[in-house]
């Protein structure tokens, strides 16, 4: 799989805050992140990439210039979110904006505690284009109601741009990259139960870093390789931190046959993740580890979908603002394949077990959907049609290849 997209956002971000040059490998090859390193340069960031070796010339946040048009994140929320809070902090005008499915996403949980911070910032209806006039920030505490990496780590750069001490507290624990990679750039965390705080006006250095590959990629082809008979997939070097693995300890639940391998635990665990042809049998995902596993639910339901019995979600109403409605965009893709189920604002039941057949389906240009319905397809009888399914490209470009390369594919 490819370097993981979360991880690889934060190392050009944090390289361009650093002083001095940030060596980036196994970059990811996501269309997203390659909108983060666009955004850098347009404002002023030196960035070479050689396919997946990236590097950052970073000169300190100081050195960030005024873009001279809107910085455009495409598809990419973390690209938007987290480069907020960074532009929050330098004393320029500048716009963030995206394509058509980043446009109608909310930005109001970012806006709000930057706002409070002393920037000027003002959303269209509460979603992006998003107007930034930064400058000198106080530093808050902040207690997010909806756990969200993106606006965890927004407000801990802004931070680090401010004066004073920062501190951001969620709900239940989600992604904690930025806490462990910020000290690998000599930045001081200090994290007590669901709580980060930092000290504003630390020096970032430039340091030497590998992505591991992408947990949440890694769930499509675990998945595929679960519903499939006579299967096995081995997928090595990916990140295994336990706020992005919670997925996997789901399938156990549902009987999955999938053992994982810690190879090393700094900053980021990693290792390799073995899975097989397995007999599952439904569960329920509730609202406690929904931030754990937000991103790996569609690849679930697809598991759902071909267990025996109920398999149900709830508590991750997030899913509607997602770059899809996600629930309504997967309810509809399963259902067109003939699995029985019922849609809830906050989730989903699935009565599974039932094959799956055949029919044309639609991405809604959500990468994550068109994945799932893929590997779904792969479980149907008949040749399925996915519609738009080149949006694969935003986070794993080579998902179809990779599909394509199994043996007797
Ligand atoms: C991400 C955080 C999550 C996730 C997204 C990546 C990140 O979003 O869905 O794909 O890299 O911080 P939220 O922070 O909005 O929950």
């Amino acid at each position: 799989v490819p370097g993981d997209k979360s991880i690889s956002h934060r190392l050009a971000i944090f390289g361009a805050l650093a002083h001095g040059e940030t060596h980036i490998s196994n970059f990811s090859s996501a269309e997203d992140c390659a909108s983060t390193l666009a955004c850098l340069r347009a404002l002023g960031v030196r960035i070479e990439r050689r396919g997946n070796e990236v590097r950052v010339g970073g000169r300190g946040p100081e050195a960030l210039g005024a873009p001279e048009a809107p910085l455009d994140a495409g598809n990419s929320g973390s690209t938007l979110r987290m480069l907020a809070g960074v532009l929050a902090g330098r004393p320029f005008r500048s716009v963030l904006t995206g394509d058509a499915s980043l446009r109608r996403r909310p930005v109001e949980r970012v806006a709000k505690p930057l706002r409070s911070m002393g920037a000027r910032v003002t959303s269209t209806d509460g979603r992006p284009p998003l107007t930034i006039e930064g400058g000198t920030l106080r530093a808050i505490d902040h207690r997010m109601e909806v756990a969200s990496a993106q606006v965890k780590s927004a407000v801990l750069l802004a931070g680090l741009l401010a004066n004073g001490r920062t501190s951001v507290s969620e709900p239940s624990p989600s992604r904690d990259h930025t806490e462990r990679l910020l000290p690998a750039f000599g930045v001081a965390v200090t994290r007590r139960d669901c709580t980060a705080s930092l000290e504003g006006g630390q020096r970032l250095r430039a340091a030497s870093l590998e992505a591991p590959g992408d947990a949440s990629s890694a769930a499509f082809l675990v998945v595929a390789a679960l519903i499939l008979g006579d299967s096995e997939v081995r997928l090595e070097n990916v990140l295994l931190n336990p706020t992005r693995t919670a997925f996997l300890d789901v399938l156990r639940a549902m009987g999955a046959r999938i053992d994982v391998e810690v190879e090393r635990s700094d900053p980021e665990p990693v290792g390799s993740i073995v899975a097989g042809s397995s007999e599952l049998r439904g569960t329920s995902v509730g609202p406690e580890i929904v931030p754990a596993l937000i991103d790996e639910i569609p690849a679930l339901a697809v598991a759902g979908a071909l267990a025996a019995g109920e398999f149900e979600v709830r508590g991750a109403a997030e899913l509607r603002v997602k770059e899809s409605d996600r629930i309504a965009a997967l309810c509809e893709g399963l259902r067109a394949m003939g699995v029985s189920l019922v849609e809830r604002e906050d989730g989903f039941r699935i009565h599974g077990g039932s094959p799956l057949h055949s029919a044309a389906v639609r991405s809604h240009g959500d990468h994550r959907i068109a994945m799932a319905l893929a590997v779904a397809a792969l479980a149907a009888r008949g040749d399925t049609q996915l519609h738009d399914a080149d949006c694969v490209g935003v986070s794993f470009p080579e998902f179809f290849e990779l599909m394509g390369a199994g043996r007797g594919a």
